[in-house]
């Protein structure tokens, strides 16, 4: 399916606006080959989503934190399923040179943009709830939380995969390089 050449501020009429999952890495893969144009990208990833029913297999959570489920992964790209319970959070991590999306895909989510220095410290530049739909990105430093009452699903984008990331601690001004793991890969628990 030739879609994302076609995609413009307007819905493409008659395509549906939740694909099945084999469809929708058919568009990623396209967008992959062309290296991520940021403004295209963002209106794909607004626009169109994966089936609910697609996406059940990857709905593994965790009790012990908000939970990192791969979908589809290649040199490129990966996309992730993060599933949070009521009261689960990220910290203040940093994407180093990846490019990152998320979309909102049930639930809601707090969302904390951040700056960082030349001298290291962090101030917050924006703060903001994100609703079923909404997307996100790409960002840069960030906290993403449920502090809700219910469950809550994002589907996050990384170009390229995220291997390591950057945790930043406020209170200590501080930053540590994590790794980044998968709660489950393709359905299953790891
Ligand atoms: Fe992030």
């Amino acid at each position: 399916m030739e879609l994302h050449k076609n995609l413009g501020v307007d819905l493409v009429p008659g395509l549906p606006m939740n694909m099945r999952l084999k469809e929708f890495v058919e568009q990623i893969d396209d967008f992959a080959v062309r290296g991520f144009e940021v403004n295209s990208f963002s209106e794909f990833y607004r626009t169109y989503t994966i089936e609910s029913s697609d996406l059940e297999p990857y709905t593994l959570f965790s009790d012990h934190s908000y939970a990192r489920n791969l979908i589809h992964r290649t040199n490129a790209y990966e996309l992730i399923l993060m599933v949070w319970r009521a009261g689960q959070s990220s910290p203040i991590h940093g994407h180093s040179g990846q490019l990152c999306w998320m979309r909102v895909i049930k639930g809601k989510f707090s969302l904390i943009n951040y700056e960082e220095s030349n001298d290291g410290k962090l101030t917050e530049l924006s703060r903001s709830v994100g609703h079923e739909g909404c997307v996100e990105g790409p960002s840069h430093i960030h906290k993403v939380g449920n502090p809700f009452d219910s469950d809550a699903l994002s589907l996050h984008l990384y170009a390229r995969p995220l291997g390591t990331y950057k945790v930043y601690d406020m209170d200590q001004g501080k930053d540590t390089e994590e790794t980044a793991s998968y709660y489950s890969v393709d359905g299953k628990r790891c």
